[in-house]
């Protein structure tokens, strides 16, 4: 009978090994596609307040026909569960738009090289925060500042703001998670879906009206010359309907992805997923790239997995450490 139950156990983790990585292949798959469709409808219509809305707006209407449609258990909602969640989406949005903002203004792969940097911000934000690293973490964030100043000196599309945003993007998408971890700490039984689809509902809240204010007054001329561009509207509504669409099927997939993996996994999963979308944005849009761009990029990457293998090693150390004090 021990024999028949550890079969059944290595078929239990084969089968989620397996679903874990059609999540991965998923959440790949799916940001490709709104990378490539945001940036489309960017191209002719460049508002990113609003789309950036607008995809909030699909992820919650979504949730809402998933909820109804009784496909997903509808989360209990209390007062204490939506005050835990406001400071988290108040992050999610800035990192949102701030990435948006980034890709209306320089080449999609290049926020994506900026953005492979979000682990320098989470060490920083830490370690402000009380949490010591040790010296090889510190060591190895330094090749992912090299590799993007580097890949920043030399971009064809370099552009100020577009830098800005998607640095500002690192910050906010940062301290949504170590808000997340802090402050939703007593709503463990939330599963990701549900939590991501109540981020996307008061995201939408905080950066609709902002958007108005922002660029409100352009949108509609701006509608007209989106058009005029694309030469049939159908097409332009098509572009903008599959970025908010797989907008929030890729976050959908990633929140689920982080339901079974740590933290850790998934930040490298993270950086290679932004590997995927570099290398397919450039190709699609055929962005010219200057090979010390390439090099500055891949030594940011390569900084990305030395940092995952130094944080990855501190925590077994301190893992260990731990027990042996309990004992
Ligand atoms: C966004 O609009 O939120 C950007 O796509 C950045 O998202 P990422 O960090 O999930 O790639």
């Amino acid at each position: 009978a021990e024999g028949e139950e550890s079969q059944s156990q290595s078929n239990d983790s084969t089968k989620k090994r397996r679903q874990l990585a059609v999540v991965f292949g998923l959440w790949y798959f799916q940001n490709i596609v709104f990378n490539i469709y945001n940036k489309k409808a960017l191209n002719v219509f460049p508002f990113p307040w609003l789309l950036a809305s607008f995809q909030l707006f699909v992820g919650s209407i979504w949730m809402l026909l998933l909820w109804s449609l009784k496909l997903q258990p509808r989360p209990k909602i209390s007062k204490p569960f939506i005050l835990a969640l406001l400071g988290p989406a108040l992050f999610h949005t800035i990192g949102h738009i701030s990435a948006c903002v980034s890709f209306s203004k320089v080449a999609v792969s290049f926020t994506h090289v900026i953005k492979s940097s979000e682990p320098v911000f989470s060490v920083v934000f830490s370690s402000f925060l009380g949490d010591k690293y040790p010296l090889s973490v510190w060591l190895s964030i330094l090749p992912i500042v090299l590799g993007c100043s580097l890949a920043a000196v030399t971009e064809v599309s370099f552009n100020l703001q577009g830098l800005w945003g998607a640095l500002i993007s690192n910050v906010g998408f940062v301290l949504r998670n170590i808000y997340s971890k802090k402050s939703l700490q007593s709503f463990k039984e939330v599963n990701g879906l549900n939590l991501y689809g109540w981020i996307s509902i008061i995201s939408l809240i905080y950066l609709f009206p902002v958007a108005v204010f922002v660029e409100g007054s352009q949108w509609i001329q701006g509608y007209h010359n989106a058009v005029q561009a694309v030469g049939k509207p159908t097409t332009f509504y098509i572009w903008v309907l599959l970025s908010g669409v797989f907008y929030h099927l890729y976050n959908q997939s990633s929140y689920q992805a982080l339901d079974e993996i740590s933290p850790l996994t998934f930040s490298v999963g993270n950086t290679m997923k932004r590997v995927v979308v570099i290398v397919s944005t450039i190709l699609v849009f055929r962005n010219p790239v200057r090979p010390l761009n390439a090099l500055g990029s891949a030594i940011a990457i390569l900084g990305t997995f030395l940092y995952s293998q130094a944080n990855s090693a501190s925590k077994k150390k301190k893992e260990g450490g731990e027990i042996e004090e309990e004992k």
